[in-house]
């Protein structure tokens, strides 16, 4: 095997997990997480057995999209902290051996962002040349953005900006301009960025929306089709396009490969395996890993606004295909993360497992998860079955892409089938204060949080989880420590890795052949199910319910039930 495969870096055999700081724990009292709040849950996290956290944006930023919007990058927001509180936590981080990744957000600025303000404001800037700004098409005297092409929040591409009378281009909201990759004086200024953080020395670096840096830059109209508003979601305009792969490059020479430091790349935009080992691959690649969609949505629910609730449900063989093939391509090739949810997407528990079956349903998916392959990223409240909100009013999804969604479509839906999709999808679910305790705003904060409690922290917190051994966190526990066994891991990370009956639709279960052999047998079903085995169990290392229903040759397990087994 590649020896670049096998070479055993700290992230290689790293428990990742994700924080989304207004949402994790509140220090101050303003109703927003922040670092101080972190620092508090350290010690948490190391009894949880994670060691690396990726801790989404804290930077200064007027909050249109929730910190991805930053106006300084080296400026803490006031309401996360000050420079110093960011200091203090890579200090208390490391002495638990605990590694902090910082979310870099590189596509786009805010509109507040100095140099934003100075390439609207003076047209001769070399600032100008930062960002990607056009002139107005006139159509039949209308003036018109430059093209067709629609953004990733529901709307054009193109904001028209009356200072400097031009186009600026954005894919998410428009106060995030893009900025312009193919300028080398912009590049070197994220040079100088990603240096002054690991100066500071942070373990590396998530990197935001990695896939959008290069643009059609002929910026001619797409030829998809057009929705009501003559706009095309095109996303091949500006993703994944050749010079990624040479900013990239040059990213890794002139920063990253000297220090030890692990870069995650987000690459939406239908990047296909085969193509992602151009970013990651150890042959030619310029980053540690990345981060693909393919099995986030794997329940239909993306695009389900007519569906009803009965409609929704796992395609657990379609499931297993995204992860076997990412698998199939990158084994040897690339390393690879493994997650099931991050703050982009709905909470798991309600994607693929059960609310009325919490407990049973939340154990199985990070057993499911964390004895695949790769490097694990478990999602903050995960370890606690947290769940989808029970809002009931629409001005609760608070989070710009669902605006412009309701911007969109709200004379097309009634509010009831606008609020049931939005529960179902919305990144809102995955961005409610951590629930620590029953007590008053679950233990987040001593004031009414910013963004509202799930009404369920009562009968889901760490504090009560922690008290009974037969909880969700208690087994997250137990599932991670055996998981960093040096022998566990050994296998999991570089035994052969094969799924069972990839061809059952209820069932998820693999094996792992090495220097320990092992399996896993999932139940993504609220029924029984039967299942033929045809290996010898050795030993049950891990199972979700009290008894066992093991018979010679199959298992019947009941609802959403798994067992990781020692196997001869
Ligand atoms: C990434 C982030 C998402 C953000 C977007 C724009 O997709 O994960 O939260 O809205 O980039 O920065």
């Amino acid at each position: 095997m590649n020896d670049k495969h096998t070479h055993l870096t700290w992230w290689k055999q790293a428990i990742g997990y994700i924080i989304y700081p207004s949402a994790f724990k509140d220090e101050n009292g303003d109703g927003v997480g922040d670092l101080r709040g972190i620092i508090s849950k350290l010690d948490y996290l190391r009894d949880l057995g994670v060691d690396l956290l990726w801790i989404c944006p804290f930077f200064k930023s007027p909050m249109d999209d929730n910190g991805y919007d930053v106006s300084d990058y080296r400026q803490i927001d006031p309401r996360f902290g000050t420079n110093e509180d960011f200091d203090l936590l890579i200090k208390e981080a490391h002495s638990r051996n605990i590694r902090i990744v910082v979310d870099f957000v590189l596509n786009h600025t805010s509109d507040e962002h100095p140099w934003f303000i100075e390439a609207r404001n003076t047209p001769q800037s070399s600032k100008r040349n930062y960002y990607l700004m056009q002139p107005p098409r006139y159509v039949n005297g209308k003036r018109m953005p430059p093209n067709n092409w629609k953004g990733f929040f529901s709307t054009s591409a193109w904001s028209f900006d009356e200072v400097s009378d031009a186009y600026y281009m954005h894919i998410f909201s428009k106060k995030m301009p893009d900025v312009n990759w193919a300028n080398p004086l912009l590049r070197e200024e994220y040079y100088k960025i990603a240096k002054y953080y690991l100066d500071k020395g942070v373990d590396g670096f998530r990197l935001d929306a990695l896939a959008h840096l290069a643009r059609d830059l002929t910026f001619q109209d797409s030829k998809y089709p057009l929705d009501e508003n003559g706009l095309a979601f095109d996303m091949s305009k500006y993703s994944n396009r050749p010079e990624l792969f040479d900013y990239m490059r040059e990213l890794n020479q002139r920063v990253f490969s000297h220090y030890d430091c692990v870069t995650i790349g987000e690459v939406g935009g239908g990047i296909s395996p085969e193509e992602s080992l151009k970013l990651s691959g150890y042959e030619n690649g310029s980053i540690s890993m990345v981060f693909n969609f393919d099995t986030a949505w794997e329940n239909g629910a993306y695009d389900s606004i007519n569906k009803s609730d009965e409609q929704i449900s796992t395609n657990v063989i379609k499931l297993k295909n995204n992860f076997a093939r990412w698998h199939r391509i990158c084994d040897g090739k690339a390393w690879m993360p493994l997650y099931w949810d991050n703050h982009d997407h709905p909470r798991v528990l309600s994607q693929y497992g059960s609310v009325a079956f919490r407990k049973q349903s939340a154990k199985m998916l990070i057993t499911t998860l964390l004895f695949m392959y790769g490097t694990p990223f478990i999602y903050y409240g995960d370890e606690i079955g947290m769940s989808n909100v029970d809002y009931q009013d629409i001005n609760d999804f608070n989070d710009v892409s669902a605006r412009n969604f309701l911007a969109e479509n709200s004379g097309k839906y009634n509010l009831e089938t606008l609020l049931r999709f939005l529960r179902r999808t919305s990144r809102v679910n995955a961005r409610t204060p951590m629930q620590w305790s029953g007590e008053l705003h679950a233990g987040f904060s001593n004031v009414p949080p910013q963004q509202k409690v799930n009404g369920n922290y009562q009968e889901v917190n760490v504090k009560d989880q922690l008290d009974d051994e037969d909880s969700i966190l208690r087994y997250y526990q137990k599932a991670i420590a055996l998981r960093k066994e040096a022998t566990m891991r050994q296998s999991v990370l570089f035994g052969p890795f094969s799924f069972i009956d990839i061809d059952n639709s209820d069932v998820f279960a693999y094996k792992h052949e090495g220097m320990r052999k092992i399996a896993v047998i999932s139940n993504f079903r609220a029924k029984n199910v039967t299942f033929a085995i045809d290996f010898t169990i050795k030993k049950v290392l891990l199972h979700n319910y009290k008894d066992n229903k093991i018979q010679e040759t199959a298992i019947l397990l009941r609802p959403f039930e798994c067992y990781l087994f020692e196997i001869e």
